[in-house]
């Protein structure tokens, strides 16, 4: 939520999109903001996808031991068995040879062209992946959703514009958290 308020805060046209969107897939807010209303905001869920690649709440993966000799298919590398392996999923989900220009923030990313719906990619494991992936990943990304749903659907923010452009580091670490900061909120009337 913290860097998903960052990002949308210097970004007064994708905050229309969103607000249009949920006020479309919930009938002019008249229905409550839930999950269900995911399937009519494609764009919601392609921004949210692209904060949680660009900053994943948790780069590193615990360690693991293989349990069997792994050889990689693109270059060869063996991993013997017992070998301890820390995946780094922040630099993975940079890869150049799965997400076109990797280091920019591209809200639109996962929307399919053809179609205009979202469409997940394999090699944004934000949540892991394989039996001992996140058990919580349902719950935060209903959560992030419909949060940002009800504070969209109340409020319009900004960065100040009397500060100078957001600061998006972070300390690289098990938990990746952004730094304090300020926003203007404006009630809709
Ligand atoms: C945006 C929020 C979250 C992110 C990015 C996230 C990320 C992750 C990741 C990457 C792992 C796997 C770590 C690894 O393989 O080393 C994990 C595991 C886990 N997460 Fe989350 N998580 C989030 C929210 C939650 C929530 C809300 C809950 C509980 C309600 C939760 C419960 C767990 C549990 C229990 C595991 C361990 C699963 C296992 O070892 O089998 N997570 N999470």
């Amino acid at each position: 939520m913290e860097y998903l308020m960052l990002h949308l805060s210097i970004r007064a046209e994708s905050r229309k999109r969103i607000y249009d969107e949920l006020k479309k897939a919930t009938l002019s807010f008249s229905e409550e903001i839930s999950w269900e209303a995911r399937d009519g905001c494609p764009f919601t869920l392609s921004f949210i996808e692209e904060v949680l690649r660009v900053l994943p709440g948790a780069p590193l993966m615990r360690p693991r031991y293989i349990t069997h000799d792994v050889r990689l298919d693109d270059d060869g590398l063996l991993f013997p068995k017992g070998t301890q392996v820390l995946v780094n999923a922040y630099s993975a989900m940079r890869e150049e040879k799965h997400f076109k220009e990797p280091n920019k923030f591209k809200p639109d990313r996962f929307i399919d062209p053809e179609t205009g719906r979202f469409r997940p990619s394999k090699n944004c494991f934000t949540f892991s992946t394989g039996p001992r992936h996140c058990i919580g990943e349902p719950l935060s990304r209903a959560e992030v959703f419909i949060f940002l749903g009800y504070i969209m659907k109340h409020f319009d923010f900004r960065f100040p514009l009397d500060e100078a452009t957001p600061d998006f580091s972070y300390t690289f670490g098990r938990i990746i958290r952004a730094k304090p900061y300020d926003l203007i909120f404006e009630q809709r009337i």
